[in-house]
């Protein structure tokens, strides 16, 4: 299969993975010819890329973190959890605890430890989307930083939960569309303490931790950050961590007021702010295990010539194996030829199929 822009996807071409909406429902089955009405559908829901299935590359494998039932069992609970916020509810930390420990276990078993978009993306709840990828994201970082199994659990429950705040924020301005007046980011800004307060009322074994990473995850380490502009080790380490994977996770997906950045920018993004806004340890760690491409994805090469990606070399993420689609001129490789980017110096990725 192959992962491709919905705008270059043609009626007849086959879909390669099922295709859910937020509730888990299948709204396109693995198997179905795509059809115009179909096609019209997606773009509909702003879907932006689908998997197709193709002959030529029915070998490569696109690794999934996540099972689609821990996602939508995530999904739900997290959103029925912050619903109860919303409402002044009282709520269970139990599920949301059970839950990182699920998507850790998950996560742990997979052979390749470098970061890659999980594509989690549902569309209609940005809260949510962002708080399951910065989870997935976050727990992935911790192991690479080699946290031991618990402390990545924690890790991974705070991460699910430290924009509890934001429930307390008018939906009208986290959804807006436009740039945020003075006002309405002084009122954003409130989250971090308003999601200490809530959590930390929770009197259970993990509370102070995770309590702690709401209330830090937007400081700084040379001390610009909000709400108390702590500086380098006065901010906790797991929080220092959950400040990477938030900016990357905000930037590499979609959002009201902007488009996803693609992932070179968002590698250059996380780079310059080493030291400044983040910590350079765990900084330069995310970088080395950040993936800018992933198996399936199309990539076009300085030469002109397109290819797919076949698979991540672990010590060098940036340089994957490709297989050689078209020449230049359009025409097809024939027969197909696969190289290392890595052994080949002169090939370089000027542009890929993501966004
Ligand atoms: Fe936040």
């Amino acid at each position: 299969m192959r992962q491709i822009r919905l705008t270059e996807v043609h009626p007849g071409m086959i879909l390669a993975r099922n295709l859910y909406s937020r509730k888990g429902h299948i709204l396109l089955a693995s198997g179905v010819r795509l059809t115009e009405v179909y096609l019209h559908k997606l773009r509909r829901l702003k879907v932006k890329t689908l998997f197709i299935h193709d002959e030529s590359y029915a070998d490569i494998a696109i690794p999934e973190y996540l099972s689609i039932e821990t996602q939508q069992r995530a999904l739900s609970i997290l959103s029925s959890t912050m619903e109860k916020i919303h409402n002044k509810e009282t709520f269970s930390i139990d599920s949301i605890s059970n839950i990182a420990s699920a998507i850790v276990e998950e996560l742990i078993i997979q052979p390749s430890i470098s970061i890659q978009l999980t594509g989690i993306a549902t569309h209609d709840d940005y809260t949510l989307d962002h708080s399951l990828n910065c989870a997935v994201y976050t727990a992935l970082l911790a192991r690479s930083c080699d946290f031991t199994i618990p402390q990545i659990k924690e890790i991974t429950c705070g991460a699910l939960l430290h924009d509890v705040g934001k429930m307390k924020v008018d939906k009208r301005i986290i959804n807006k569309p436009d740039r945020l007046t003075e006002k309405e980011f002084g009122i954003i800004k409130q989250h971090p303490q308003s999601g200490f307060n809530l959590l930390v009322k929770k009197r259970w074994e993990l509370s102070s931790l995770v309590a702690h990473m709401a209330w830090q995850h937007h400081e700084k380490v040379d001390g610009t950050g909000y709400p108390r502009g702590l500086q380098g080790e006065e901010i906790l380490n797991y929080a220092r961590l959950l400040a990477i994977t938030d900016v990357y996770e905000a930037i590499t997906g979609c959002r009201p007021y902007r488009k996803a950045m693609k992932l070179e920018e968002a590698y250059t993004i996380i780079h310059s702010g080493l030291g400044t806004a983040f910590d350079e340890h765990f900084g330069n760690i995310f970088l080395s295990r950040m993936a800018l491409y992933f198996p399936g994805m199309e990539v076009s090469l300085n030469t002109g010539e397109k290819a797919i990606v076949v698979s991540l070399c672990e010590n060098t993420p940036r340089q994957p194996r490709i297989r050689m689609m078209t020449h230049p001129d359009g025409t097809s490789y024939s027969p197909p030829i696969e190289i290392n980017l890595a052994e080949n110096p002169h090939l370089s990725i000027v542009s890929t199929s993501h966004i």
